[in-house]
């Protein structure tokens, strides 16, 4: 019988990954205004959150910003001072996280940029090197962002990957969907790369984490 399962999956949630009033709105409002349900989960969120507060990082990436849900749990990971910078290609996701930002209290602490993150990515090698990288986009780009962040994390950064599990896709071999595919590739690169120390998170649909070697 597995251990870890739909019980555990809440007790977790319940326990440690309560929202407040904020998240709980930001959660609700993203659905009202029409964009879709595929925030990462409170305790995914949490998680995040420690990462981020354990690693001591002041400047963070998030690749994939949707409604600014995961961006405030990452967001409050972060010391005075700190910066999260996230990447959306969509206008009318952005709209909505950039009121979420505010809702937070976060205009300080977060940039939106809006552009195709393969591109946005470019001129951020300029501003790195970054503590923290969450990658949260579409699922084909998952290899190329893991190359972007492996050259641009810090020494003992963080690389952060939510969907490591694509539902359940990378243990169904007869599963050939492109986002499948890369998710496995992904995974396989991780693990496998001796520049990083990692594993996968097995709560909600699984957060592949590296942390990055300290150079000799
Ligand atoms: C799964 S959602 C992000 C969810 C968000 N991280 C959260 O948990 O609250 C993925 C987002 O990535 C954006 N996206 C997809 N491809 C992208 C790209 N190439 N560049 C930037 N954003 C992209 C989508 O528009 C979408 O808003």
């Amino acid at each position: 019988m597995p251990i870890y399962n739909e019980a555990l999956e809440n007790y977790v949630r319940d326990t440690f990954g309560v929202e407040d009033e904020v998240l709980s709105t930001i959660r609700a409002e993203i659905p009202r205004r029409g964009l879709p349900e595929i925030t990462v989960k409170p305790e995914e969120g949490r998680f995040l959150q420690f990462l981020v507060a354990a690693s001591g990082a002041r400047l963070a990436l998030e690749i994939g910003t949707l409604g600014g849900y995961s961006g405030v749990w990452i967001a409050r990971g972060l010391p005075l001072g700190g910066r999260l910078i996230t990447l959306e290609v969509s206008e009318k996701h952005a709209a909505v996280a950039a009121d979420h930002f505010r809702l937070a209290g976060l205009t300080d602490k977060v940039e939106l940029r809006v552009g195709d993150a393969h591109d946005l990515l470019q001129e951020l090698a300029n501003e790195g090197p970054f503590d923290f990288v969450f990658i949260d986009a579409e699922k084909e780009g998952y290899p190329a962002y893991l190359d972007w962040a492996e050259a641009n994390l810090r020494p003992r950064g963080i690389v952060a990957a939510h969907n490591a599990f694509r539902h359940g896709a990378i243990v169904d071999s007869s599963d050939d969907d492109p986002s499948a595919i890369s998710t496995r590739l992904f995974n396989e690169r991780l693990a496998n790369d001796d520049r990083f120390i990692s594993t996968l998170f097995p709560a909600g649909d699984g957060t592949a984490v590296g942390v990055l070697r300290k150079v000799a």
